[in-house]
Protein backbone atom coordinates (compact mmCIF):
# COMPACT_ATOMS: atom_id res chain seq x y z
CA UNK A 1 0.00 0.00 0.00
CA UNK A 2 0.82 3.36 -0.91
CA UNK A 3 -0.95 6.70 -0.83
CA UNK A 4 -0.41 10.45 -1.57
CA UNK A 5 -1.40 12.63 0.71
CA UNK A 6 -2.49 16.49 -0.27
CA UNK A 7 1.27 18.36 0.40
CA UNK A 8 2.94 15.44 -1.23
CA UNK A 9 3.57 13.17 2.13
CA UNK A 10 2.89 9.70 1.25
CA UNK A 11 1.97 6.76 3.94
CA UNK A 12 3.39 3.62 3.21
CA UNK A 13 3.22 0.14 4.42
CA UNK A 14 6.35 -1.36 3.16
CA UNK A 15 8.00 -2.86 6.03
CA UNK A 16 11.64 -2.73 4.07
CA UNK A 17 11.42 1.25 3.57
CA UNK A 18 10.93 2.02 7.38
CA UNK A 19 14.04 3.74 9.01
CA UNK A 20 14.85 1.97 11.72
CA UNK A 21 16.90 4.96 12.62
CA UNK A 22 14.72 7.68 12.65
CA UNK A 23 11.99 5.45 14.82
CA UNK A 24 14.31 4.60 17.29
CA UNK A 25 15.53 8.19 17.38
CA UNK A 26 12.24 9.42 18.01
CA UNK A 27 10.46 7.01 20.37
CA UNK A 28 13.53 6.70 22.41
CA UNK A 29 15.01 10.40 22.75
CA UNK A 30 11.85 12.49 22.40
CA UNK A 31 8.75 10.33 23.02
CA UNK A 32 6.97 10.13 26.21
CA UNK A 33 6.37 6.30 26.52
CA UNK A 34 9.99 4.83 25.21
CA UNK A 35 12.53 6.28 26.21
CA UNK A 36 15.77 4.84 26.25
CA UNK A 37 14.78 1.84 24.60
CA UNK A 38 17.17 0.28 22.27
CA UNK A 39 17.21 0.43 18.62
CA UNK A 40 17.66 -3.26 18.80
CA UNK A 41 14.27 -3.61 20.33
CA UNK A 42 12.96 -1.46 17.25
CA UNK A 43 14.03 -3.31 15.42
CA UNK A 44 12.09 -6.62 16.80
CA UNK A 45 9.10 -4.53 17.52
CA UNK A 46 9.13 -3.79 13.25
CA UNK A 47 9.79 -6.99 12.57
CA UNK A 48 7.02 -8.38 14.87
CA UNK A 49 4.47 -6.05 14.31
CA UNK A 50 1.48 -7.34 11.86
CA UNK A 51 1.78 -4.03 10.18
CA UNK A 52 3.70 -0.57 10.26
CA UNK A 53 2.91 2.34 8.39
CA UNK A 54 5.55 5.12 7.51
CA UNK A 55 4.83 8.74 6.97
CA UNK A 56 7.20 10.14 4.68
CA UNK A 57 7.99 13.06 2.75
CA UNK A 58 9.89 11.96 -0.04
CA UNK A 59 12.97 10.35 1.06
CA UNK A 60 12.44 11.40 4.73
CA UNK A 61 10.60 9.51 7.40
CA UNK A 62 8.62 12.07 9.25
CA UNK A 63 6.20 9.73 11.57
CA UNK A 64 5.32 6.39 12.02
CA UNK A 65 2.56 3.90 13.26
CA UNK A 66 2.13 -0.31 14.38
CA UNK A 67 -0.22 -2.38 14.86
CA UNK A 68 0.11 -5.70 17.08
CA UNK A 69 -3.16 -7.93 15.90
CA UNK A 70 -3.95 -10.91 14.86
CA UNK A 71 -6.03 -9.42 11.74
CA UNK A 72 -9.33 -11.09 13.10
CA UNK A 73 -10.55 -9.88 16.58
CA UNK A 74 -8.09 -7.64 18.25
CA UNK A 75 -5.51 -5.01 17.69
CA UNK A 76 -3.04 -3.01 19.21
CA UNK A 77 -2.08 0.36 17.89
CA UNK A 78 1.38 1.94 19.08
CA UNK A 79 4.09 3.77 18.70
CA UNK A 80 2.52 6.62 17.09
CA UNK A 81 3.88 9.64 15.59
CA UNK A 82 4.30 12.53 13.91
CA UNK A 83 7.49 14.71 13.91
CA UNK A 84 6.79 18.00 16.10
CA UNK A 85 7.16 20.21 12.53
CA UNK A 86 4.65 18.51 10.63
CA UNK A 87 2.20 18.11 13.08
CA UNK A 88 -1.11 20.10 13.19
CA UNK A 89 -2.22 19.59 9.49
CA UNK A 90 -3.87 16.17 9.88
CA UNK A 91 -1.02 13.72 9.03
CA UNK A 92 -1.31 12.07 12.70
CA UNK A 93 -5.09 11.52 11.50
CA UNK A 94 -4.62 9.73 7.89
CA UNK A 95 -1.74 7.79 9.63
CA UNK A 96 -3.86 6.07 12.17
CA UNK A 97 -6.44 5.96 9.86
CA UNK A 98 -4.66 3.87 8.17
CA UNK A 99 -3.46 1.42 10.39
CA UNK A 100 -7.45 0.96 12.09
CA UNK A 101 -9.18 1.26 8.79
CA UNK A 102 -6.98 0.59 6.10
CA UNK A 103 -4.84 -3.14 5.26
CA UNK A 104 -7.68 -6.19 4.92
CA UNK A 105 -9.56 -6.43 7.48
CA UNK A 106 -8.65 -3.72 9.52
CA UNK A 107 -11.89 -2.36 10.45
CA UNK A 108 -13.04 -5.90 11.88
CA UNK A 109 -10.94 -5.41 14.36
CA UNK A 110 -11.82 -4.20 18.18
CA UNK A 111 -8.70 -1.79 18.27
CA UNK A 112 -7.22 -0.96 21.31
CA UNK A 113 -4.60 1.53 22.86
CA UNK A 114 -3.07 3.72 25.67
CA UNK A 115 -2.73 7.68 25.49
CA UNK A 116 -1.81 9.76 27.52
CA UNK A 117 -2.92 12.92 25.79
CA UNK A 118 -3.78 12.55 22.27
CA UNK A 119 -7.51 11.44 23.13
CA UNK A 120 -8.87 14.40 20.74
CA UNK A 121 -7.49 12.50 17.73
CA UNK A 122 -8.41 8.95 18.21
CA UNK A 123 -11.67 9.94 19.41
CA UNK A 124 -12.38 11.04 15.27
CA UNK A 125 -11.70 7.26 14.52
CA UNK A 126 -14.34 5.85 17.01
CA UNK A 127 -12.20 5.39 19.87
CA UNK A 128 -13.99 6.11 23.44
CA UNK A 129 -12.20 6.80 26.65
CA UNK A 130 -14.90 5.30 28.90
CA UNK A 131 -14.19 2.64 31.05
CA UNK A 132 -13.08 -0.64 29.09
CA UNK A 133 -15.64 -3.46 27.88
CA UNK A 134 -14.24 -5.44 30.43
CA UNK A 135 -11.63 -4.36 33.60
CA UNK A 136 -8.11 -4.02 31.66
CA UNK A 137 -5.17 -5.85 33.05
CA UNK A 138 -1.56 -5.49 32.55
CA UNK A 139 1.65 -7.29 33.34
CA UNK A 140 4.80 -5.43 32.63
CA UNK A 141 7.85 -6.45 30.68
CA UNK A 142 10.30 -8.82 31.93
CA UNK A 143 7.19 -10.31 34.26
CA UNK A 144 7.18 -7.10 36.99
CA UNK A 145 4.55 -4.29 37.77
CA UNK A 146 3.17 -2.75 34.28
CA UNK A 147 3.23 0.60 36.28
CA UNK A 148 6.37 1.77 38.31
CA UNK A 149 6.42 4.12 41.24
CA UNK A 150 6.11 7.46 40.63
CA UNK A 151 9.48 7.72 42.40
CA UNK A 152 11.17 5.30 39.82
CA UNK A 153 9.25 7.23 36.87
CA UNK A 154 11.04 10.29 35.89
CA UNK A 155 8.57 11.59 33.40
CA UNK A 156 5.70 10.41 35.87
CA UNK A 157 2.86 13.27 34.56
CA UNK A 158 2.96 12.28 31.32
CA UNK A 159 4.63 8.62 31.59
CA UNK A 160 3.21 5.71 29.51
CA UNK A 161 1.57 3.34 31.78
CA UNK A 162 2.73 0.13 29.75
CA UNK A 163 6.05 1.06 28.80
CA UNK A 164 7.84 3.39 31.12
CA UNK A 165 11.66 3.71 30.97
CA UNK A 166 12.55 1.31 33.94
CA UNK A 167 11.10 -1.35 32.06
CA UNK A 168 13.19 -1.14 29.28
C1 LIG B 1 -0.34 12.86 18.52
C2 LIG B 1 0.25 13.22 17.14
C3 LIG B 1 0.59 11.93 16.41
C4 LIG B 1 -0.79 14.01 16.35
O1 LIG B 1 -0.26 14.25 15.06
P1 LIG B 1 -0.79 15.50 14.19
O2 LIG B 1 -0.34 15.28 12.80
O3 LIG B 1 -0.40 16.76 14.83
O4 LIG B 1 -2.36 15.31 14.33
P2 LIG B 1 -3.46 15.87 13.30
O5 LIG B 1 -3.02 17.19 12.77
O6 LIG B 1 -3.76 14.81 12.32
O7 LIG B 1 -4.70 16.06 14.26
C5 LIG B 1 -5.95 15.57 13.91
C6 LIG B 1 -6.94 15.98 14.94
O8 LIG B 1 -6.60 15.40 16.22
C7 LIG B 1 -6.47 16.42 17.18
N1 LIG B 1 -5.29 16.19 17.99
C8 LIG B 1 -4.04 15.97 17.56
N2 LIG B 1 -3.19 15.81 18.60
C9 LIG B 1 -3.95 15.95 19.70
C10 LIG B 1 -3.65 15.90 21.07
N3 LIG B 1 -2.41 15.68 21.54
N4 LIG B 1 -4.65 16.08 21.95
C11 LIG B 1 -5.92 16.31 21.52
N5 LIG B 1 -6.27 16.36 20.21
C12 LIG B 1 -5.29 16.19 19.31
C13 LIG B 1 -6.22 17.70 16.43
O9 LIG B 1 -6.66 18.82 17.17
C14 LIG B 1 -7.00 17.49 15.17
O10 LIG B 1 -8.36 17.83 15.35
P3 LIG B 1 -8.99 19.10 14.60
O11 LIG B 1 -8.82 18.82 13.12
O12 LIG B 1 -10.42 19.07 15.04
O13 LIG B 1 -8.21 20.26 15.06
C15 LIG B 1 1.50 14.11 17.29
O14 LIG B 1 1.15 15.27 18.02
C16 LIG B 1 2.65 13.44 17.98
O15 LIG B 1 3.45 12.77 17.34
N6 LIG B 1 2.78 13.62 19.31
C17 LIG B 1 3.87 13.06 20.04
C18 LIG B 1 3.75 11.58 20.13
C19 LIG B 1 2.44 11.15 20.73
O16 LIG B 1 2.00 11.72 21.71
N7 LIG B 1 1.86 10.12 20.13
C20 LIG B 1 0.61 9.56 20.58
C21 LIG B 1 0.87 8.45 21.51
S1 LIG B 1 -0.58 7.44 21.69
Amino acid sequence: MRRTLAGGFELDDDRARIDVDAVHAFISEQSYWGRGRSRELHERAIRGSARVVGLYMGSKQIGFARAVSDGATVGYLADVYVLPDYRGRGLGLELVREIVDGGGSASDVRWLLHTADAQGLYSKLGFTDGPPLYPLMERGRGGGASVPSRDDAPAAAGAHPADTPPQQ
